[in-house]
């Protein structure tokens, strides 16, 4: 591991997406590139701290350096996230599907002929994110959520905030006009105890090394 402001800190990274199989060839999911979450992980590690990487199957390659743990559901992200603590601060970065199917078949589901298409039953998800925040024994020092928002975003991220119960969310704003989603770029606002802070657009790369640099000075 490299020496740095995080040198013998653990820090807990979920990203990408999670599938919710239908059937073994079909699945729901949400669309995440997991780009936001490598980057966060490759700038945590750049600072010295030892990074587990639980990501669902994104398009981008995990960071170098880091200890990838794959998982495709939200409830194998969870038992992920809970098997690699304790650590002193989370990331949760991953766009992990509210509902998975609870009718869905071994085999592949086929047409019967009657043009009527079948109903998929669902369960919620658990919330990771959530229940990170409300451990009693393990919760990290540092909780950190995101908020995807298409309006209010300060409003509505606050109150992710209280509601979730962790330390910090990173709001962005996804309506399609910012070009943010699948983009490159990203402008966020950091949700704090003390309140909101905009910071200006910049590289997704650029967001993960500033957010790497709060967490350090957060966790000294
Ligand atoms: O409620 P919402 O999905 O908008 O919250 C987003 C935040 O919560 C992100 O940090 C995401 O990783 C996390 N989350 C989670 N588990 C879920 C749903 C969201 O960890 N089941």
């Amino acid at each position: 591991p490299r020496l740095g402001p995080l040198s013998g800190k653990h820090v807990v990274v979920t990203s990408g997406p999670t599938h919710e199989p239908i059937d073994p060839v079909r699945y729901i999911a949400n669309r995440s590139s997991g780009a936001q979450g490598a980057a966060i992980a490759a700038a945590l590690s750049a600072l010295g701290a030892r990074v587990s990487f639980v990501t669902g199957p994104a398009t981008v390659a995990p960071p170098q350096g880091v200890e990838v743990v794959r998982v495709e559901t939200a409830q194998q992200m969870r038992d992920a996230v809970e098997a690699a603590l304790p650590a002193d601060a989370a990331v949760m970065a991953a766009a992990v599907a509210d509902w998975r199917v609870t009718n869905g078949s071994d085999r592949k589901m086929k047409k019967d002929g009657s043009g009527r298409p079948p109903a998929l039953e669902m369960a919620e998800n658990p919330d990771i994110l959530a229940w990170i925040s409300k451990l009693d024994h393990h919760r990290p020092k540092l909780v950190v959520g995101f908020a995807a928002e298409t309006d209010d975003v300060v409003a509505h991220a606050t109150d992710k905030r209280l509601r979730k119960g962790c330390d910090w969310i990173v709001a962005n704003d996804v309506s399609p006009a910012t070009g943010i989603m699948g983009g490159s770029e990203n402008a966020v606002t950091l949700i704090t105890e003390q309140g909101a802070e905009e910071w200006p657009r910049m590289a997704k790369d650029a967001v993960a090394r500033q957010l790497a640099q709060r967490i350090a000075e957060a966790l000294l």
